[in-house]
């Protein structure tokens, strides 16, 4: 099973995010459509990603340095120890080989063993049954159905939101 390795985000990766942001396949996964982001855009939402107290992005690559995608911890609460992950990989072909699997393993670890966090939560469309089931196969349980949480594409839709708790930590 290949690995992904993860590496911080930096603004060497911006011509490999350009390579997604316009794609409605993959914004479309996270309720954007708007589909007009500019290089100075992407720079910019970068370098705030990298400065943001509340934000730790990452870029999945192969084990030959081949960039894969993105994995992240947003909205981080240090009073609660919670934050909300998010994770696309890029390429169509790249996907079903375990990369996503093995990406949110070792961001699990960082989350609980290096940053200490409590709980790490996500939203995901309802009908995205495969990035349901790979959460559940990382420990991930549902906590409820959000009701037409967003309206997109001129119609309501509901998310599921799912949790995992770091079950070692300490009170
Ligand atoms: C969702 C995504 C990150 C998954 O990454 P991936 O590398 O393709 O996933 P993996 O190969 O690690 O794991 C696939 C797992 O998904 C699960 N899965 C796949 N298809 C499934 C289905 N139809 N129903 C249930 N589970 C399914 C399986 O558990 C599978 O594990 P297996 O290898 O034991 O069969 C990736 O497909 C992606 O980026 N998709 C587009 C963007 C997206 O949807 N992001 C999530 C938004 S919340």
């Amino acid at each position: 099973m290949p690995n992904a390795v993860l590496k911080p985000l930096s603004p060497g990766y911006l011509d490999d995010m350009m390579g997604w942001v316009n794609n409605p396949e993959i914004t479309g996964k996270f309720a954007k459509f708007n589909c007009g982001v500019t290089r100075q855009q992407e720079i910019s939402h970068i370098k705030q990603m990298m400065a943001s107290k509340t934000d730790k992005c990452f870029v999945m690559e192969t084990e030959e340095g081949k960039y894969l995608g993105n994995i992240s911890l947003h909205e981080i609460d240090t009073q609660a120890g919670k934050a909300r992950m998010s994770i696309l990989i890029a390429a169509k072909k790249e996907r079903g080989k375990s990369y996503g699997k093995s990406a949110i393993r070792r961001l699990l670890e960082i989350a609980f063993n290096e940053m200490k966090l409590h709980k790490v939560w996500l939203i995901v469309f309802e009908e995205n049954t495969k990035a349901r089931g790979l959460y559940r196969q990382c420990g991930f349980q549902e906590e409820g159905i959000l009701q037409d949480e967003y309206f997109v594409e001129g119609k309501y839709h509901n998310m599921a939101r799912m949790a995992i708790l770091n079950k070692r930590r300490a009170i």
